[in-house]
């Protein structure tokens, strides 16, 4: 039973009373339970809308949410730190009784998620854990270390080290590879670096696998707020840092395909992608429909899917239940710790897709068309 929402009469008059003082919030959030769904509003805080997986995020929980007959007040914050913060702030001003959030900072949140719990509104983390805090309710996302695993052994099966499925070829290369990490903010960059370089390290460690620039640890690797043009100029100086001698990269592990096609980029400016230099073996992760293209094409090799529609269902799952007085079912109690306590998540798996596995994965579910795909860009 989520305390917050089982809150007696006096607490609940408690709470009117300090949303008044607060400054005219219409947000009574602890009556919910009896309330018609159109009386009640949810906040959804979404990072950006420069990658096209938050705005499929934002379109599918909005439209999800208003077809179970809720209002909805979705926002975008372009990367910005104090922009959330304020969205949010104003979320709770204009009475949200619940709040769903996809943070751009993972940490810079408190002050925003203490508010919310002083008002008895549910905060649902959305895909990006929100640490630090003990004011977020609970998590939704897919399973962020086995992304990771799967990058890694997308990079490994590409260069025909081990097969899709980890088994080693016995293949001994040397291949030299390349590393790049998310945004260090994001709690996810680290799982997802974590659990590739978990992958590649026993290939590293026998010479199989050579990062020739020796830029192995997060640190060096990471990209911040995940930004195409940092990643382009990271590898372009790293072209030519380490590969200036004749020598090539071989391959590339990228956490997602913004920061592929941004790698892409500088590797064709470099003259990658002939026959006589071949593009790289490059990962990704979204199913981003300019990389989808790439997949097609042959110039970026694989991609993580991860079916948005599936984690919007989720936290509109979530919601529900907040909203009726009751706790989500959670499938994870253990791995995400925020710092302040472990945060009960629903976690969704994930799929690898390479160029054979458009059609059956990303065309046959509905979530790119042929056309879309042929294209390169959405409808
Ligand atoms: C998400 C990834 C996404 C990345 C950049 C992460 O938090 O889990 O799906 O590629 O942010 O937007």
């Amino acid at each position: 039973m989520n305390k917050k929402l089982g809150l007696t009469a006096l607490g609940a008059a408690l709470a009117l009373g300090l949303t008044a003082c607060g400054g005219g919030g219409a947000g009574s959030n602890n009556d919910t339970a009896d309330a018609d769904p159109g009386d009640l509003t949810i906040g959804v805080a979404m990072p950006t809308q420069t990658s096209e997986r938050w705005i499929a995020d934002g379109e599918a929980v909005e439209s999800q949410l208003e077809e179970a007959g809720y209002d909805v007040n979705l926002q975008f914050a372009g990367d910005d730190i104090p922009t959330q913060a304020q969205q949010i702030d104003q979320m709770i001003t204009e009475g949200a009784d619940l709040l769903i959030v996809a943070a751009i900072d993972g940490t810079a949140l408190s002050a925003q998620l203490q508010n919310a719990a002083d008002q008895g509104i549910p905060v649902i983390s959305y895909d990006r854990l929100i640490r630090d805090t003990e004011n977020v309710d609970f998590y939704v996302s897919f399973d962020n270390y086995k992304v990771g695993v799967a990058q890694g052994t997308a990079l490994l099966a590409g260069l025909g080290v081990t097969d899709k499925d980890g088994n080693p070829t016995g293949a001994t290369g040397p291949f030299n590879v390349e590393l790049f990490a998310g945004s260090l903010d994001d709690n996810n960059a680290g799982f997802f670096f974590n659990g590739a370089y978990d992958t590649l390290e026993p290939f590293i460690e026998d010479g199989t696998l050579v990062v020739k620039s020796g830029q192995t640890s997060i640190e060096q690797a990471a990209t911040l707020r995940w930004s195409q043009e940092t990643a382009q100029r990271r590898m372009e100086d790293l072209l030519t840092s380490s590969y200036s001698d004749g020598s090539v990269v071989n391959g590339v592990l990228s956490p997602y395909d913004g920061i592929s096609r941004g790698i892409i980029t500088a590797l064709q400016n470099a003259g990658y992608g002939t026959d006589a230099k071949p593009m790289p073996v490059i990962t990704g992760q979204d199913a981003e429909i300019a990389s989808v293209k790439l997949i097609q094409d042959g110039v970026q090799s694989s991609t993580i899917f991860k079916d948005t529609r599936q984690l919007a269902e989720q936290a509109v799952t979530a919601a529900e239940a907040f909203l009726e007085g009751e706790e989500p079912e959670a499938n994870d109690t253990e791995t995400y710790d925020n710092g302040v306590k472990v945060v009960p998540s629903y976690l969704l798996p994930v799929e690898t897709v390479y160029a054979e596995d458009i059609q059956s994965k990303l065309i046959d579910s509905g979530y790119w068309t042929a056309e879309e795909v042929a294209s390169g860009q959405s409808d």
